[in-house]
């Protein structure tokens, strides 16, 4: 195997941090970035490889530009970068305030735009790289109502994400960038937004079965091995977004009844 550099953003809980540790098992050399210190250095330490923290808060442009330079002094490069770090509401359109919106959209969609204007040039210049933005089958198929402005700003991530590609595709056909959407995962994610349910790996929730962070961890690891545009996580979730766009009216009218 090939060890590569990856930076991972939101690595100090839940899916980053998973896949931290499911990457530093594999011998990969990690930059690992988050508000809280003292977890990401526990997550460091359990990573069993060469791995750097860096304190970022995403939603600033200043500190996710510090989280790459930091990672280029001591790696040398970045060979992936995945933009993790994210936060939910469980608040409706009606109930939504301003400031719940903006700290949404800084958190999901503002941060991602950092993060690859921060990383693409470093790509280009090298003419190669693996950029990997995680998004929420949310973000394809809004169909839980409380998560509105989340939902809306994963959808808006999807699309940056798809541009971003197309952009570079013909001028540099060896970066590529993958577009990742999970299901249900069992994380502090559900404590932070008041899911109103209960989210515990392998227990079903309607008609799909709540995933481990580690699922998803490994899944989002093969992305390293091979690269695809977009990875819906479980695989079955496509068939859901077909579903939906096939026709939205008889979608919705489903999800009455259930
Ligand atoms: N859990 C799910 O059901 C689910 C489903 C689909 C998609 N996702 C997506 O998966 C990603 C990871 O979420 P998770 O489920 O693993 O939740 P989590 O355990 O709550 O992890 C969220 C991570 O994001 C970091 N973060 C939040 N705000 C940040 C900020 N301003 N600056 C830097 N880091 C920040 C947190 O670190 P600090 O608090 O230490 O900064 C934490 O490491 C998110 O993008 C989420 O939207 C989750």
């Amino acid at each position: 195997m090939n060890p590569k550099v990856v930076v991972i953003t939101g690595a100090s809980s839940g899916i980053g941090a998973s896949l931290a540790r499911t990457l530093g098992a594999k011998g990969h050399r990690l930059v690992l970035a988050a508000r809280r210190e003292e977890l990401l250095k526990s997550v460091a330490n359990e990573t069993g490889t060469d791995t750097l923290t860096v304190v970022t808060d995403v939603t600033k442009r200043n500190d996710v530009e510090h989280l790459r330079d930091a990672a280029i002094e001591r790696f040398g490069q970045v060979d992936v970068w995945v933009n993790n770090a994210g936060r939910g509401t469980g608040k409706t359109v009606m109930e939504v305030t301003d400031e719940e919106f903006q700290s949404i959209v800084d958190v999901v969609l503002k941060s991602t735009l950092y993060g690859m204007q921060a990383i693409v040039p470093h790509f280009q210049a090298r003419g190669t790289g693996l950029l990997i933005n995680v998004s929420s089958t949310l973000g394809r198929v809004p169909f839980v109502t409380y998560r509105s402005v989340y939902s809306a700003a994963k959808s808006a991530v999807n699309i940056l994400t798809a541009n971003l590609r197309v952009d570079l595709a013909s001028k540099y056909p060896g970066i590529r960038v993958s577009l990742v959407l999970p299901g249900m995962v069992d994380t502090d994610f559900h404590r932070v937004a008041r899911t109103p349910m209960r989210m515990k790996a392998g227990e079903r929730v309607g008609t799909a079965v709540v995933l481990s962070a580690q699922e998803v961890a490994e899944q989002i690891a093969s992305l390293l091995e091979k690269p695809v545009p977009e990875m819906y996580i479980p695989a079955g979730a496509a068939e859901l977004a077909k579903q939906y766009y096939q026709d939205v009216g008889a979608f919705e009218a489903r999800m009455a009844r259930w």
